[in-house]
């Protein structure tokens, strides 16, 4: 985690492959530049674009310092005005390689580079289209870059998609665990780098408050929910091959699962903390082929409005099938067997065209046991939630309920609660900081490994064979919350949604 008198990291040569795509510019740069602005970086650091598109470090250069320029304004992460001095010194730090993923050539030429420093040590980004993971690690090992036998340290990051299915997901693990060690490999979850995620569990293993109520005898179920505004965007050839439960739930959700159900670690260190999270995702329940029809719902949105905005439909969008069965809407119910959750259910859901951005987890606690006030309007005492809002506005509230002032006794909903922005004075950040600096210092506390990766495919594998042979996608009006089914998952279990925003 990056914090003030952190140390600066290691010396590197940092390699970015797919230089040239979105995330470079979007997310990898920004980051690369807020660490340099925090002092974060050492001297020698190097920062290597590497793709097949012919360019210079100058033009790579320019065309990252436009993009942060236009962000100006305070895009997510981006700075709010590019401090040109800081640049400057970034931009000496950034070079360029020419080369086919697929080339040798391209792999003895960054083997050169890498001979020269005294360091020896790398890093090799996989920022390009999934298809190329397997080539280009293949490729390293091959080329003998993945060999720390000399000293300095080969580490490999590889972005999401991390396989498309259980099987999928294995074949890559084996394929990469032919040519490095686990030790050498960065699974990124963007979610990880989120403040408000990993400070789940610092709330839970620092406070010994929590403790004591987080277990199935006092909370009755959980909601974790990542409603979008966006659309798909420019992604929709991805996304339609993709859809939401693979996009969001194996990955993101599971780990904001995994943070608000894993037992407490033995120590903070990568293994502790990777093999809690393993054992409970290895918890959730397979379902059957008819219980995973029953315990899903899948959306798409149609289109609709936000305010006098219309909204294309889903099946519209650029680069969508005009028939499309993909779900840009997912809601579950999953169970975990263990001890501490046994009979608590754990309620997902994520969709994109939603009416409000919140990235959430709602705890709800069982009610009190019985009506204390019988004879008032109290009989029936409402369950109280502890709300952890990963995003946009960043804390945690409790939900309790208040007598309100006055000589009846009426109760009113009130909020105990800790935003971050009234403690903290938070700098930009992308989320893509920490995981940099982490990966730069070797701490892959915040990493996937294999197990947790494989571990996520398979509790979501039974839903995936379920729908490949039947269930039904429902529509929803873009703006709105997903279709009625998904509040049906809960209303059938007299339960409801907490509200969003
Ligand atoms: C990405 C998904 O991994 O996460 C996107 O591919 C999604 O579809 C995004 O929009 C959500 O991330 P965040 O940080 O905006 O919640």
């Amino acid at each position: 985690m990056t914090a003030q008198k952190t140390p600066a990291a290691p010396p590197c040569t940092l390699f970015l492959f797919g230089a040239s795509g979105d995330l470079v510019k979007r997310l990898l740069m920004p980051a690369l530049y807020n660490l340099s602005r925090d002092g974060l970086l050492d001297r020698n650091l190097r920062i290597v674009g590497v793709d097949h598109n012919a360019s210079t470090a100058e033009a790579f250069g320019e065309r990252l310092h436009d993009f942060l320029a236009e962000r100006d304004a305070g895009g997510e992460g981006a700075p709010k005005s590019v401090d040109e001095k800081l640049w400057a010194s970034l931009a000496k730090r950034l070079d360029y390689q020419t080369g086919d993923f697929l080339d040798m050539a391209t792999y003895q030429a960054i083997g050169e580079r890498i001979a020269k420093t005294d360091h020896g040590n790398a890093i090799f980004y996989l920022a390009t289209s999934p298809r190329f993971f397997p080539e280009v690690a293949q490729r390293l090992g091959e080329a003998g870059l993945l060999d720390e036998s000399a000293g300095g340290f080969r580490r490999v990051v590889i972005e999401k998609p991390f396989g498309t299915d259980l099987a999928s997901a294995q074949a890559l693990n084996a394929c990469l665990l032919k040519v490095m060690s686990e030790r050498q490999i960065y699974r990124i979850d963007h979610y990880l780098g989120k403040e408000t995620v990993q400070n789940i569990l610092v709330s839970r293993f620092s406070n010994g408050l929590f403790e004591s109520f987080w277990n199935n005898h006092y909370i009755d179920h959980v909601q974790i929910t990542a409603a979008e505004t966006v659309g798909v965007e420019t992604r929709g050839a991805f996304y339609d091959g993709t859809g939401a439960l693979r996009d969001m739930v194996p990955n993101h959700l599971f780990q904001l699962l995994a943070m608000v159900a894993m037992e407490p670690p033995a120590a903070f260190g990568a293994d502790a903390v990777r093999g809690e999270k393993a054992k409970v995702i290895g918890a959730i329940r397979p379902w059957s082929s008819k219980l995973a029809l029953k315990n899903s719902v899948r959306g798409q949105y149609a289109a609709g409005k936000r305010g006098d905005k219309d909204l294309p439909g889903y099946r519209e969008e650029d680069n969508v099938d005009s028939a499309s069965q993909t779900e840009t809407y997912v809601a579950l119910k999953v169970m975990i067997d263990n001890w501490r959750w046994a009979g608590v259910p754990f309620y997902l859901r994520t969709g994109k065209r939603m009416s409000v951005r919140d990235t959430e987890i709602a705890i709800c606690f069982k009610p009190a046991p019985y009506a204390q006030f019988r004879d008032s309007a109290l009989a029936r005492p409402k369950p109280n939630y502890l709300k952890i809002q990963i995003q946009p506005n960043e804390g945690m509230w409790f939900d309790l309920q208040a007598k309100r002032p006055g000589p009846e006794l009426i109760t009113q909903n009130v909020e105990l609660g800790f935003a971050y922005k009234d403690f903290f004075n938070m700098t930009p950040a992308t989320g893509y900081e920490t995981l940099i600096y982490d990966c730069l210092t070797g701490d892959q506390t915040l990493f996937q490994r294999a197990d947790n990766i494989e571990n996520g495919w398979r509790a979501v594998q039974p839903f995936l064979d379920a729908w490949a042979s039947g269930g039904e996608v429902h529509e929803y009006p873009a703006g709105e919350d997903g279709p009625e089914a998904g509040n049906e998952l809960l209303t059938r279990d007299k339960r409801e949604w907490h509200g969003l925003g």
